[in-house]
């Protein structure tokens, strides 16, 4: 298995293309094998006019060029790839590290910028780190349920720190351990990366960790073979087998028991698994992505997790904020879930009242992103009217009323200002005030009389 370092040699099922424009031929050459190393196919030219020529005839993916060359600057060729390649990214390597040189990159474009000298290590990550963007951004515009990037919805400071940790898991093949409350959107996360970086072709595979019985956890991680054991009358491939190549997503890892997190350690730590009712030992070349809601840290102080397992998988941690600390990404989401749903309808989506918005917004959403999908989905496709009211929100939404918190006061006097508070915060609307209540339209009619 690959996990817990970059993929060096693997070669990747769809290999960018990088062009290097250098006018200092060692320079351009140690920068090509470094590159060729990972797995990049790579061209290498010494002036502007070169790499003009060669763009013209062949696309690149990544355009890597110096800025001070003899004839034309390398500013050319950013303005060419920004204006006519929007498919190419270009990033600019300079011995002269001036602030103009910076400003006038920025100013035409280029978003990336390494100052020479740099080592292998920060050409490399700077390299998959484009990469990575470039994938996501492709599939993005390709993908069937892309939305926004990786179909994840999300501009609030929290969200965006994620989407960086994205991007640079994408870039590598080291384990990531993915924390956050229900519904937060982990296992969106968990594809996200997968599609991000170089496995993007092969399986991803995900596996609930408390989904599977405990005598057939090492059958269904590593497969059997035929007659291992009564009943496997054909041999089968394990978890581990069929996302080989690719990722393999293990989801609720918190909640895997005792024997499960012994046989994951093991083969995590082996990189070989062994199928049941054989003893060759099988490689097994995956990503490894795990996911949980439980607090680990403390799972392991109270002994229920191990803690050599623990490191094995936290190498890259990404923590998922819950949605009420995600600001203005609850309208963002509303806005999406109400498209997508809207869209089911026939008829135009019924809008939100600003007075529901607000509600949506000062709730704590427990349940975070699915609880929001699942309300705007029930909202969106049970709506009478053209607009959804705060009244329309379940109980736990709705508004509370501020009844003044008298104790010298009868029930009927409370039950009377309670019901004018509802009447009025619906308009007068008395079916849907009855509604509210909880009692028919004829009981409503009765007490309004009674009192008047
Ligand atoms: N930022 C987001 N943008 C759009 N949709 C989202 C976002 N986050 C979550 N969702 C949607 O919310 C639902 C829950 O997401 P997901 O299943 O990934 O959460 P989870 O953290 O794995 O939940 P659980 O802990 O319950 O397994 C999914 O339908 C997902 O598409
Ligand atoms: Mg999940």
């Amino acid at each position: 298995m690959a996990a817990d370092r970059p993929a060096e040699t693997a070669p990747a099922p769809d290999r960018s293309r990088i062009l290097v424009v250098d006018d200092a031929a060692d320079a351009r050459e140690v920068i090509q094998t470094q590159l060729e190393d990972r797995g990049f196919r790579v061209a290498a030219c010494g002036s502007v006019e070169e790499a003009l020529a060669l763009l013209a005839a062949t696309p690149f993916d990544l355009v890597i060029t110096d800025l001070r060359m003899p004839r034309a600057s390398g500013l050319e060729l950013v303005r060419h790839v920004r204006t006519a390649l929007p498919d190419t990214e270009i990033m600019i390597i300079t011995g002269y590290p001036t602030i103009e040189g910076a400003v006038e990159a920025v100013k035409t474009g280029a978003e990336h910028y390494l100052a020479k000298p740099f080592t292998e290590r920060e050409l490399v990550e700077a390299v998959e780190a484009i990469i990575a963007k470039l994938a996501r951004r492709r599939l993005a515009h390709a993908g069937p349920a892309a939305d926004g990037a990786h179909g994840i919805i999300g501009a609030s400071e929290p969200m965006q720190r994620v989407f960086r940790l994205i991007d640079r898991a994408g870039g590598t093949a080291a384990t990531v351990l993915i924390e956050g409350e229900s519904g937060t959107g982990k296992e969106l996360v968990a594809r996200a990366i997968h599609y991000a970086g170089e496995r993007r072709g092969a399986p991803f595979v995900s596996v609930n960790c408390t989904a599977i019985p405990e005598h057939l956890i090492e059958s269904e991680l590593f497969g059997h073979i035929q007659g291992a054991f009564t009943g496997a009358v054909a041999s089968r491939r394990g978890f581990f087998e069929m996302a080989g190549g690719g990722t393999l997503f293990l989801d609720e890892i918190g909640d895997a028991s005792p024997a499960m997190q012994a046989k994951l350690l093991r083969a995590i730590q082996e990189k070989t698994i062994h199928k049941v009712g054989s003893s060759r030992p099988v490689r097994v070349d995956i990503r490894l992505i795990c996911a949980t809601n439980k607090d680990l840290p403390q799972l392991i102080d109270r002994g229920l997790f191990r803690e050599d397992l623990y490191y094995r998988i936290n190498v890259i941690d990404i923590p998922l904020p819950p949605l009420r600390e995600r600001g203005d990404d609850l309208l963002l989401l509303v806005n999406h879930f109400r498209a997508r749903y809207g869209r089911d309808l026939g008829r135009p989506a019924p809008s939100f009242s600003d007075e529901t918005l607000r509600r949506l917004a000062a709730y704590h959403w427990p349940g975070n992103v699915r609880e929001l999908e699942n309300l705007v989905q029930r909202l969106v496709l049970l709506a009478e009217g053209e607009r959804i009211e705060p009244t329309d929100l379940p109980a736990t939404l709705r508004p509370a009323l501020d009844l003044p918190r008298r104790l010298d006061r009868s029930l009927a006097e409370h039950e009377a200002d309670y019901i004018r508070a509802v009447l009025a915060s619906v308009g007068n609307n008395k079916t849907r005030a009855a509604a509210i209540l909880g009692i028919d339209r004829k009981t409503l009619r009765d007490k309004l009389g009674r009192q008047g």
